[in-house]
This record gives C-alpha cells, structure tokens and sequence, in this order.
C-alpha cells in the first residue's frame, strides 16, 4: 500500500472540523449519525475537514434514539439551531412542509448551507428555496429527496450533462415497490405489508403519500426539473397511487408476460413535458420490471448515452443517510468555492430555466390494459372490439378467463397498442354503456419502455 493511501492527509488533521445541526433524529436522522460516526476517518479522508453534528433537535427530547447522541446538544427550539453562528450546515429530516420550509428558510437567510431529504418540502417550495438559496450564494442539497442511496440526482446533474435527456421512467417509492412485490409472490394482503413496510422505516409519516403516489410525483417533479431545465411544477403533474390495484390484476399482468409497477414518467414531447404517476404493466424481460422489494431504480434515457438504469436501496435508515452524508461532503468540499462557479442546484444555470408546459393526461400517447366483466354470451366481445376499432385502438392481446363460481359474468383482459388517451377515455366510456358490461371497465397504462421511445 503506498505512503498517501495509508497515512490521514495533514489537512484532516489540522483543519477545524465543520459543525453540522441537525433537525430531526427519526429514521434517517439517526441512520446519517451512524454513519458519520462509523465512517468518521473515511469520510473526513474524502471531505478534507470533519463534520461533527454539534447540536439537533426532535419533538421528544427525552425520546431513547437509535443512534449514539451523546456529545450532541438537544435543543427544543429548532430556530436557535439555524441561528447558532457555529454551525455552517443545517440538515433538515423532519419532513413534511412546516416547520421544515420555515426553518429551511431561515438558515438560508443565516447565511447556513443546507442538506436535506425532505422530496414533499423540494417539490413543492423549491423555487422559492433556490431563489433564496441563489441570493445568499449558499448551497442546497436533496440527494437523498430521491430515490434512497441512488445517486440519481448527481448522475443526472452532471454525469450525464452531455445529454439531452428524453425521457426518466422510475420506482421511487420503496414502500408501494414493496407492497406490490409482496402482493405477487407471496399473495400478501395490502394492508398487512403496508404495516410491515411502516415497521422497516420505509413509509412516510403520512402513508397515504406512498399509496396514493404523491412520494412518487415529489420524487418525479425533481427528477423532471434537474433533466429538462425547467421549474419545479408538482401540481401540473398526473397522479394515480395502487390502492385501487387487485390480486387479481397482478396475476393477469404476470400471465401476459408483465409486471405491474408503480412508474414515475418524466418525458419530452413536442408540445410540452409529461409528468405522469401511474401503475404500469412492464414487460418482464426488461430489468426494471425485476426490481423487488424496497429497492429502486431509474431508467434515464440520454440522446448520447442512450438508456441508463441506476438501481439501489431506495429507502431505510442508512441507504438514505448514504446520500445524506454524500451531500455533506459535496457541500464541505465546496465550501472555498466561489458560489457563482457551483453546480447549479437545478442543473441548469437559475437564468437558463424553460417553462415547458406539463401536458394534460388526454394529451398522452400510451398502451392500456383493461379488465372488464362481461356477460357470458355471443357477440358481446365483438361489440367491445368494435368500439376500440372504430376509435382507431388497435389490439395486441385478448384474454378470456373463466367465470368465478356461480357467477354469469367472465373477467377480459384486452391489451392495446399506443393510444392518445382522449381516445381510450372515449372508449371506456362506450364499454360501460354496454349493456352487458358489468361494472368499471379496469385501465391501467403499459409502457414497453423501449430504447428508442422518444
Ligand atoms: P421520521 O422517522 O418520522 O423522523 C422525523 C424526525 O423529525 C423525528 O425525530 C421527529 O421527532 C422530528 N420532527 C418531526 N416534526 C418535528 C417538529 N415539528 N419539530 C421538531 N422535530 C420534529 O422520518 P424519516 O423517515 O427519518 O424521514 C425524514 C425525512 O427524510 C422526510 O422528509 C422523508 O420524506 C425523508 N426520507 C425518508 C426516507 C426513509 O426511508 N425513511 C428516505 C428518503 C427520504 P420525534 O422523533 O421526537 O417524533
Ligand atoms: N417513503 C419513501 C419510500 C421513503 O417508500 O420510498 C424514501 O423516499
């Protein structure tokens, strides 16, 4: 081993260390001091000075942690921790939106770079919190606000600044990956792995933004903004979460060679951007429709690159402190740098933004799989399949299942080939009218996810 690898450079040594507060000491609170703490030499090898958590805070001060807290002050007011002259960075993990924008906020204003994981808190204020961020030449951080440990956000915003990015098809939610995953190989019962997700850190406070896709759309909205070049814009983005999903719905994506997945879809078209949250049938074959679990991963497609997957943990105590920490070093190395010559925090340079319209949901060009009940008798799939002909819906695959006892009614599943989804609404609502249709007509979108899709 030579001399360099094997000896702390002297800047370590001597230099005084950066001191951190850190609000919020929950999930991914304690998993950064872990890490920080396990990897102290290492990470103060690559930062060039140590970082230290000097004070936090937490709704129960008196609350036992799982995380070793000694040497750190708790302090109930969170204000007295952005304002402390001491302290050079705030990372923020309480989540939610207040107090954590206020105290955000107000760290700025005190001249404190920040690092956060807080993806509700970016994609809805962010605009507001780079601008503020801009003015006072400090920094902002939010690797961890998507995706866990993929570095998805330092991939995209430099690795991949050759490109022009087409288009971004995710899972970026761990908690709805998991539920699904379950719901297919072990049959499981939605709320059960819900509460078993909860259990393992991996859910919101709130759960019902992991079900109802929100997490997902945050994480997309970001995720759009630093590819495009344009503003965050979560509320013109389409959000549909899976609690509406079956069993039964799982099964028969798997008979017809797909796995239904939670997607996030961020894509350039002429007229705009789509920014669509969705359930989506993937082909089996490709290696995101076998991302399990709580893990996640990011198709990107770059004109130059081409598709690149980035897969990893994508929730969980230290994944997530992994990119917490990641953005503590960036933010330290930074530290001597002039603020004009930094990464930009959106990607592209704050003057440089577009405002490209986010496309309504009928303005999506994309396939279907629909379940429908019908009545167990001649002529009636030759009227559904006349609906979707007369409407220009070309079909790639029927299948018929057989009839649950003592029912009279049989499940079809129809998949079609790309439509404009003004079409496939007109064409559900023909279905329904049909008077041997039983019930909703089941849409969910299928995406094939191909390399040349632009
Ligand atoms: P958590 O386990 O609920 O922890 C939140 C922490 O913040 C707790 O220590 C809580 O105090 C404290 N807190 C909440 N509201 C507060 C307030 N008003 N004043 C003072 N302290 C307050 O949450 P988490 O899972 O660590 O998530 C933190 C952030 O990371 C969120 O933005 C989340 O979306 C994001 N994130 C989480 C994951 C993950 O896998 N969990 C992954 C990526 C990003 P008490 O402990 O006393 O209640
Ligand atoms: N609740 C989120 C998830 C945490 O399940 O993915 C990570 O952002």
């Amino acid at each position: 081993m030579s001399r360099l690898a094997s000896k702390p450079t002297a800047r370590d040594v001597a230099a005084e260390p950066v001191r951190v507060g850190l609000l919020g000491l929950g999930t991914v609170g304690c998993g950064t001091i872990t890490v920080l703490c396990r990897n102290r030499e290492e990470i103060a090898r690559r930062a060039g000075r140590r970082i230290d958590v000097i004070q936090a805070t937490a709704r129960d001060l008196k609350k036992k942690r799982a995380c070793p807290i000694d040497g750190i002050e708790l302090v109930a007011d969170a204000e007295k921790i952005v304002r402390n002259p001491k302290i050079e960075i705030v990372v923020e993990l309480m989540g939610g939106y207040e107090p954590a924008r206020s105290l955000v906020l107000s760290a700025i204003a005190a001249g404190k770079h920040v690092v956060t994981a807080n993806k509700a808190l970016i994609a809805l204020h962010g605009n507001e919190i780079f601008r503020a961020a801009q003015a006072q030449g400090v920094m902002v951080a939010f690797e961890a606000a998507v995706a866990g440990g993929i570095p998805i956000i330092k991939a995209i915003r430099e690795g991949l600044a050759a490109n022009r990015i087409e288009w971004i098809a995710g899972i970026i939610n761990g908690t709805t990956n998991y539920i699904l995953s379950e719901m297919r190989d072990r049959g499981a019962d939605f709320a059960e792995v819900l509460k078993e997700a909860q259990r393992l850190g991996y859910a919101e406070a709130d759960p019902s933004f992991d079900v109802d896709g929100v997490d997902t759309a945050h994480k997309l909205t970001i995720l759009a903004a630093i590819a495009f070049g344009i503003p965050l814009k979560f509320k013109d983005g389409y959000v549909e979460g899976i609690a509406h999903l079956t069993r039964a719905d799982v099964a028969y994506a798997e008979e017809l060679g797909y796995r239904l997945k939670l997607l996030g879809i961020a894509r350039r078209a002429p007229n705009g951007v789509e920014l669509r949250v969705h359930p989506t049938l993937v082909p089996e074959r490709r290696l995101i429709a076998n991302v399990d679990g709580a893990m996640n991963a990011v198709l990107v497609k770059g004109d130059a690159v081409g598709p690149t997957l980035f897969y990893g943990a994508g929730a969980g105590a230290e994944p997530t402190a992994s990119a917490v920490v990641a953005d503590l070093v960036d933010v330290v190395r930074t530290l001597t740098t002039d603020p004009t010559n930094r990464v930009p925090h959106l990607a592209f340079q704050p003057d440089a933004l577009v405002d490209l319209p986010i496309l309504p949901m009928t303005d999506v060009r994309t396939s279907y799989y629909l379940r429908l009940h019908a009545e167990d008798r001649p002529g009636v799939l030759a009227d559904v399949t006349r609906i979707l002909g007369d409407l220009g819906i070309s079909i790639e695959a029927i299948l018929q299942k057989e009839s649950a006892q003592g029912e009279n009614t049989v499940p079809i599943i129809i998949l079609t080939h790309p439509v404009m989804e003004q079409s496939m609404n007109t064409a559900i609502s023909r279905i329904e009218g049909l008077a041997a249709i039983r019930g909703r007509v089941v849409r969910i979108r299928l995406e094939h996810l191909h390399a040349d899709w632009h």
